[in-house]
């Protein structure tokens, strides 16, 4: 399936043919590129930029790369290829053909996942807009404008759905997703995490880690959806999203593996004595990570959920890799087991598993994370050092459902509030901690050169050696 690059709006769907929606998108798309020249990358337009552009969404042709100015990259709207007489594989519709059009009486549900799915991708794009000031690298630098213009086109991918199925309302909702702004007091985004600040870059890559990766498990959610192209374009925006986390990943572990070098080489764990160096000791890493990871879990919306519940059996949206699971897909007697506090402690308890949706979603993302940190404790243990960072318990933190009102530990004990105060110093980043992260962060762009508190990567994008010049500032 090859992208027609000649149209004003490359696209796979055979835009030419619908000349009412081709319309509509030629006047949504000046107002994406003011948006994009008013919230995207700082001072960034003239950049020519090292990046990936989809040219067919198969194997060969989705990672095309060359040099792009940021505002002329062809953010446009490729759907996977349709799988040939696809049936609904959950909820009361199993089995039944997938839907080609938006059934009426799921229509406003409908609007308001893809809304909110839309809502989060140009929210990271502000979230992130001044980092490109204080990047460590070149090499950085390309890869937060890469997941930059991809979270661009994400934004198109659900406005596509609007505006093609959802007529008038639609088209209004496409204009709102330019018009909030994360953080924003009277009109912020929609959910909590895409509000906080990404203010310096191990922020931003604790934020591809964990809140990509919430990304990949809610569109790997909307991928089983009844709805097909909504399946169909979520798909394609998942192989996108792989690279995100890869940033955030391999970020991270440059960072530790960068201040375990320094660890060993002044035969020190004291932060101050780290700090003094100018990288960044692990405590301070650990209460980041248990922050971003706390933020995100809240991501997946209340424990017990009537409209998750909903979603599930109208077939509007699936649980993850819905087909691989053994069980009848529709849950009417099923049990799944949720945390309450009980006598002073947490304990888990069955839950109806229709309404439990959005938890069993949440353990799958907490399983995900807790195997990508392993990964960094690995490379924390080859070098000789033994401190471990760990996953916060999922109860850790939490502003939604009922475990919002109850404080819990890291670990996962249930804390008093005098408790609470007496340890959120070492749980969470304090003030010190961020002014501390902030004073590190200096511009370092000359090709090959990397900032001191992380480490150059092992390779280069796309075959490039490490020092290419990435971005070339004109
Ligand atoms: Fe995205
Ligand atoms: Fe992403």
């Amino acid at each position: 399936m090859n992208i027609d690059y000649d149209q004003k709006i490359p696209n796979n769907v055979e835009l030419a043919g619908d000349k009412v929606l081709q319309r509509a998108l030629e006047h949504w798309q000046p107002e994406f590129l003011s948006w994009w020249r008013e919230m995207g990358p700082e001072g960034s337009n003239g950049f020519d930029v090292y990046l990936r552009t989809a040219t067919s969404v198969d194997q060969a042709g989705w990672a095309q790369f060359g040099y792009v100015k940021m505002p002329d990259y062809r953010w446009g709207i490729f759907l996977n290829p349709a799988t040939p007489d696809r049936k609904i594989s959950f909820g009361a519709h199993r089995g039944e053909p997938a839907w080609q059009e938006v059934p009426g009486e799921y229509r406003s549900n409908l609007r308001r996942i893809i809304v909110t799915q839309g809502d989060t991708e140009p929210a990271s794009v502000e979230q992130q807009r001044h980092l490109g000031l204080t990047c460590p690298s070149m090499y950085d630098l390309r890869n937060l404008f890469q997941v930059n213009v991809e979270e661009g086109r994400h934004l198109w991918a659900m406005v596509y759905l609007l505006h093609r199925y959802f007529g008038r309302d639609g088209r209004e909702e496409a204009e709102a997703l330019l018009g909030r702004r994360s953080g924003d007091a009277d009109n912020p985004r929609i959910l909590g995490a895409f509000n906080e600040r990404t203010p310096d870059w191990l922020s931003f890559f604790m934020f591809t880690f964990f809140t990509d990766r919430d990304g990949k498990f809610q569109l790997s959610a909307l991928t089983e959806s009844a709805f097909d192209p909504l399946a169909r374009t979520t798909r394609f925006m998942l192989t996108e999203e792989g690279h995100h986390m890869f940033v955030g990943r391999n970020g991270i572990r440059r960072i530790i593996e960068r201040t375990a070098e320094m660890m060993v080489r002044e035969r020190t764990d004291d932060p101050a004595r780290l700090r003094a160096c100018g990288v960044i000791d692990l405590p301070t890493i650990q209460r980041y990570l248990n922050f971003h990871s706390s933020v995100t879990v809240d991501l997946f919306g209340s424990d017990l959920s009537s409209n998750a519940a909903t979603f599930y059996t109208t077939g509007l949206k699936g649980r993850f890799r819905e087909e691989r699971i053994a069980d009848d897909h529709v849950l009417k007697e099923a049990t799944y087991p949720i945390l309450d506090v009980s006598t002073g402690e947490l304990v888990g308890r069955d839950a109806p598993a229709l309404n439990a949706l959005n938890e069993r979603l949440r353990d799958d993302f907490v399983a995900d994370s807790i195997a990508g940190v392993e990964a960094w404790n690995v490379a924390l243990d080859k070098r000789g050092v033994e401190f471990r960072l760990v996953v916060p318990h999922k109860a850790f933190n939490r502003q939604i459902g009922p475990l919002a009102g109850v404080r819990i530990s890291p670990q996962g004990r249930v804390v008093t509030a005098a408790g609470w105060e007496a340890h959120v110093r070492e749980w969470l980043p304090t003030a010190e901690d961020r002014g501390f992260v902030q004073s590190l962060m200096g511009r370092v762009v000359e090709p090959g050169k990397f900032a001191n508190w992380i480490s150059p990567p092992s390779a280069g994008i796309n075959g490039q050696p490490v020092e290419c010049e990435y971005v070339r500032f004109n």
